[in-house]
């Protein structure tokens, strides 16, 4: 595996997106926008940023405005250009070129874990990333960018992690893990549990929605049997993984927003918007008149 780099993205995006209902009962959770742009392109932009040329997105049935939105829209595009929105006309067309979309479908929700299978053929024998969609991180560097500089240098896998503070650790996957010596972002992983009651806990660093796994992850999951809640977990075959090869856990630059949850999805809203040149400064006068 000398050298590999990572080419292709993968973005699962067939969940039902229960907590937003009613609002995702027909429209994909992936579709929402924070401000103006939808959680999904944010990832794409990602994948894109990181050096990947394909993404693999894992869609399931009734969401298929999700590849159109990567798709030309000739009519929407000339009635811009006729109209002279020039402007927006660009920001439509830009969507377009971000990279080659290949869309794959999950015929059920089956978890996290069968989702990533479904792109086993597409990925091939190859190092790839996964990018889930309702984590979005800002940061100059983007955060799968940085993931794929140390893979640069490890040629394994590795897991975007985060400290949370206190109790919050049992809502996340966890690692036990050692620092390594040379890097303090990077977290040598020797095992994972999934959401520890506080004091069971190994440590406080939470994996978020970021991985870049390698090839064997698919063997591993065609061979796992469903866990907790009769889904294939990813980390389950994460840590199956783990008994095989060395995996890495990677703190990340930047700030991560759960936008997959409506608290969270409310406060990258207000982020986002207050840091827009052309929003923010009305935005925040508008909040300063708020008596919170
Ligand atoms: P989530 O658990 O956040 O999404 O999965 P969900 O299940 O759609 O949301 P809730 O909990 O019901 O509100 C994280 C990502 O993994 C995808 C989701 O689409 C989301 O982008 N996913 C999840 C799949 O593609 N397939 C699955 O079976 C489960």
């Amino acid at each position: 595996m000398a050298g590999m780099k990572i080419r292709k993205a993968v973005i699962p995006a067939a969940g039902m997106g229960t907590r937003f209902l009613p609002a995702t009962k027909v429209m994909p959770k992936e579709m929402l926008p924070l401000v103006d742009k939808p959680l999904l392109q944010y990832g794409v932009e990602e994948a894109v940023a990181a050096g990947c040329d394909e993404v693999i997105l894992i869609t399931g049935r009734g969401k298929v405005t999700m590849e159109d939105h990567f798709d030309r829209a000739p009519e929407l595009e000339a009635s811009l250009e006729r109209r002279g929105k020039l402007e927006l006309l660009e920001a439509v067309r830009e969507v377009t070129r971000l990279a080659r979309i290949v869309v794959t479908r999950q015929s059920e929700p089956l978890g996290l874990g069968h989702a990533v299978l479904q792109a086993k053929e597409i990925v091939g024998d190859e190092p790839f990333c996964v990018i889930l969609p309702d984590d979005v991180v800002t940061h100059g560097e983007p955060c799968m960018k940085q993931m794929v500089c140390a893979f640069e240098k490890t040629q394994s896998s590795i897991l975007g992690s985060e400290i949370v503070e206190g109790d919050a650790i049992q809502n996340y996957g966890c690692l036990e893990c050692t620092v390594d010596a040379d890097d303090p972002r990077l977290l040598r992983v020797t095992d994972m549990v999934e959401k520890p009651k506080p004091q069971d806990a190994p440590s406080q660093n939470a994996i978020i929605g970021r991985y870049i796994l390698t090839p064997r992850i698919f063997q591993l999951l065609e061979e796992l049997k469903p866990g907790a809640g009769g889904e294939l977990q990813l980390t389950d075959a994460i840590k199956a993984l783990i008994q095989y090869e060395k995996v890495y856990g990677y703190r990340f630059k930047g700030t991560r927003h759960d936008a997959g949850d409506k608290f969270g999805f409310l406060k990258a809203t207000v982020d986002f918007a207050l840091e827009r040149d052309d929003l923010g400064p009305a935005f925040r006068e508008w909040l300063r008149t708020r008596n919170f």
